[in-house]
């Protein structure tokens, strides 16, 4: 390797390596090990197609990942004889995917989403050309359930495609989809699909002792976790997971490859879902267990903290998002927060730990200060 290329290398991961420590705004866990796999970069992989069907590309993970959605389908409970699913490249890919499959079985439908949706979504209905209602929010970045209800109740005639939130990008809350039920109950339709974004809560409630209903028993007909967040990979990646009699709407075999065209993009990263695998090998369900409910106490550690300090946080029950009021931009900054309008967060991942909350919270009181001394 020529000297360039060597020291352009060096800079980059030594940047990273600063900034690793920081990273407490973006729910991304660094505390994986995938030294393991790295013989695997040396091989074209693809998972190209269908992960329960055959392929004639030979090199790909597909039995792995057929182990990493029957994990996922137990975690959401959903037997697995009925589960379908496979390794995306993300949130936003298992969105559109729960999103295209309500929007094939109810293709008149309104898909129903509150304020608090991750931007993705707005783009997807973009894409789908689905004809769609934003509702609006509390504060506590629940769907608010009157407006729902009253939207729905305006347009009872068109079957209902509901998008919950099963916590939220800023406040980690979670949409009470037996409240939407009651409501569709209420209103008496038949006719309605429920995706669940469960982009980092997907991790959660399946290891708490009191979660909010969430899983294939609580109604949905899809789900979309996240990978890179919870779990922890270098690459993102996501599960879309739902009903395999559903999946069957929208396959379409394909000769050349050999495959059931089932996914949203042809050639498939091979390599992510080695990756998810790998890591439930590591800690199994017992280990996310512990690495979750420690996380939920560095959250409530954080909450407490900032609240001595008399800096109001807080945050939703069963959620490691830790809410409080913007700091300034050197702060965001210094500690790569996620701001929003006046709020901020952090998220106690599971490489953030309270010592790291010590200093967060010592440089906002710094920030509050300086800012009233300034007037
Ligand atoms: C609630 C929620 N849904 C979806 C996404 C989209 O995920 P991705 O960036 O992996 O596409 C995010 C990303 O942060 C999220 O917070």
């Amino acid at each position: 390797m020529d000297t360039l290329t060597r020291n352009r290398l060096d800079s980059l991961l030594r940047e990273f390596e600063d900034l690793k420590p920081h990273l407490i705004g973006y729910p991304c866990n660094q505390d994986f090990d995938y030294s393991e796999l790295l013989p695997f970069l040396s091989y074209c992989a693809n998972n190209v197609g269908d992960p329960f069907h055959d392929s004639n590309f030979l090199s790909n993970t597909h039995e792995m990942e057929r182990e990493v959605i029957g994990l996922f389908a137990d975690m959401m409970r959903l037997p697995r004889d009925d589960a379908w699913g496979y390794v995306t490249s993300g949130g936003t890919e298992g969105n559109m995917y729960g999103l295209y499959i309500g929007r094939e079985m109810f293709p008149d439908g309104i898909v129903y989403f509150s304020q608090d949706t991750h931007y993705s979504v707005v783009k997807i209905m973009r894409v789908l050309k689905a004809r769609n209602i934003m509702i609006k929010s509390l504060d506590s970045g629940e769907i608010d359930y009157d407006d729902l209800h009253e939207s729905i109740r305006i347009n009872r005639d068109v079957p209902v495609i509901f998008m919950a939130n099963i916590g939220t990008t800023m406040k980690g809350a979670i949409d009470d989809v037996g409240k939407v039920r009651d409501i569709l109950d209420d209103l008496a339709i038949t006719n309605y699909y429920i995706h669940a974004d469960a982009a980092l809560s997907g991790m959660i409630l399946p290891f708490v002792d009191d979660p909010q209903p969430f899983g294939f028993d609580a109604g949905f007909d899809s789900v979309a976790v996240s990978g890179h967040k919870m779990v922890g990979s270098p690459i993102p990646c996501g599960v879309a997971l739902t009903r395999s009699d559903y999946v069957g709407r929208i396959a379409r075999s394909i000769e050349y490859v050999g495959v059931l065209d089932t996914t949203l993009t042809g050639s498939r990263n091979a390599i992510t879902p080695l990756m998810l695998w790998y890591a439930f090998q590591q800690r199994g369900l017992d280990g996310f267990r512990e690495i979750v409910n420690e996380c939920l106490d560095v959250a409530e550690y954080a909450v407490a903290r900032f609240n001595d300090s008399g800096i109001p946080a807080w945050r939703n029950r069963n959620s490691v998002t830790v809410v409080f009021p913007r700091p300034s931009d050197d702060v965001v900054r210094k500690w790569q927060l996620a701001p929003y309008e006046d709020i901020a967060h952090l998220i106690t991942m599971p490489h953030v730990k309270r010592e790291t909350i010590d200093m967060v919270v010592d440089d906002c009181i710094e920030d509050q200060n300086n800012r009233s001394a300034a007037g």
